[in-house]
């Protein structure tokens, strides 16, 4: 039988590797993709599925209650995945209204309808930071899922309180969750403000390389391939009610990723220009991933240098993707694309 499964901002980064990877593992599925289609969501991503037979795009508000709830309706879906969200620290740092809203606002309402309608797993995307961070000096400390949330910009504070909740929603009306808590994900589709596709593609087109302070903060980057599959069997096998966090064992000062970039692209270190910090930086993330390894088999396949590479590559192969983004073209693309489908 046709299981739906609605996926928020399937038209951002991860959200659209995750429709890739579920109609291609599991074709029985029908997916719903709901996004608002804001300046982070670029339809010209769906392209390759937006004709199959299992795949359907409906531009959304995730805080539009009556809009969420009619859609409910519609597709009954029986399981929903929430990557809908605002996603950079630094534009929450500048306008942090905009996240509450969509990522503590519209994650209730999607709650709500998944009450309304009895979805069978409401699962939430969340991240390492809403733990805050971790000292530069203490390389053992890692975040567990029992690491008490200590977020530290308007961004971190808004997924930790959805992640409260998602848990709250849980034990109060017994809606069956899961939350996955991933760190720093990279690979093709990812929006150049983000640092790796920012840094090739001012790399390729010879601008200068701001790196933040002395580059010396610390990520724990995962190909995004690895997240989607780890979302996968969280859906599959995952306990209800329970977190679970995702990461590769793979921690990289910035100033090294921006070198490799670089190397990789035969481009001289002199782009490389220091700018004033990020306010409030986080100084490392670092995930244990033991839970999810112990308890549903997950572990890393990509290792940083295929995933690096392969991403650089993608981004060579791909210019026009993200060049329309830079020119703004790909938001004319997307009226475009929404007149195609019949979607206002
Ligand atoms: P992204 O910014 O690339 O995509 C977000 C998508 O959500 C966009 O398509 C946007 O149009 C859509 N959207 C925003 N507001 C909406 C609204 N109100 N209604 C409907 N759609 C809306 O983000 P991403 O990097 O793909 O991240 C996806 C999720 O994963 C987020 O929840 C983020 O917090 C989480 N996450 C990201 C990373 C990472 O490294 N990128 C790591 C861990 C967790
Ligand atoms: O850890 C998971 C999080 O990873 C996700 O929850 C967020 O949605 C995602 O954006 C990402 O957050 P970061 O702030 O870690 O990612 P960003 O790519 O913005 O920055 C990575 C590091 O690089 C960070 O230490 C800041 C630094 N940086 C970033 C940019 C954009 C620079 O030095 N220069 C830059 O221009």
């Amino acid at each position: 039988m046709t299981k739906c499964v609605l996926v928020t901002g399937g038209a951002g980064f991860i959200g659209s590797n995750f429709i890739f990877y579920l109609l291609r593992e599991h074709p029985e599925n029908l997916v719903v993709c709901v996004d608002k289609l804001t300046y982070a969501g670029n339809l010209s991503t769906l392209t390759p599925v937006l004709q199959h037979p299992g795949f359907r795009f409906v531009k959304l508000d995730i805080c539009d209650r009556d809009a969420v709830m009619k859609l409910f309706d519609q597709e009954r879906p029986e399981a929903v995945v929430n990557f809908a969200a605002e996603s950079h620290v630094d534009r929450s740092i500048d306008n942090p209204s905009v996240f509450l809203q969509t990522n503590v606002i519209g994650t209730s309402v999607l709650m709500d309808a998944c009450r309304a309608y009895d979805v069978a797993r409401f699962h939430q995307v969340s991240t390492d930071e809403v733990y805050g961070d971790l000292p530069l000096d203490r390389p053992a400390l890692l975040f567990t899922e029992e690491t008490p949330l200590h977020a530290s910009s308007a961004y971190s504070a808004s997924k930790a309180a959805a992640d409260l909740l998602v848990m709250a929603y849980h034990r109060t009306y017994g809606l069956p969750v899961t939350i996955s808590r991933c760190s720093n994900n990279y690979g093709p589709y990812q929006f150049p403000e983000k640092l790796i596709p920012l840094m090739i593609a001012n790399a390729l087109n010879d601008r200068p390389l701001p790196v933040y302070g002395q580059g010396l903060n610390v990520r724990d980057w995962l190909y995004v391939e690895d997240h989607c599959r780890a979302i996968d069997l969280i859906l599959q096998k995952g306990r209800v009610g329970e977190v679970y966090n995702v990461g590769g064992h793979n921690e990289m000062r910035n100033i090294d990723i921006v070198r490799l970039i670089c190397r990789e692209l035969g481009k001289p270190e002199s782009l490389i220009t220091y700018v004033t910090d990020r306010k409030g930086h986080d100084l490392r993330y670092a995930i244990n991933p033991g839970k999810i390894k112990n308890e549903l088999g997950w572990q890393p396949q990509t290792p940083f240098g295929e995933g690096i590479r392969k991403t650089i590559q993608w981004y060579l192969a791909n210019r026009t993707w993200w060049e329309n983004i830079l020119t703004g073209q790909y938001q004319r693309e997307n009226e475009d694309i929404c007149r195609g489908l019949g979607v206002s």
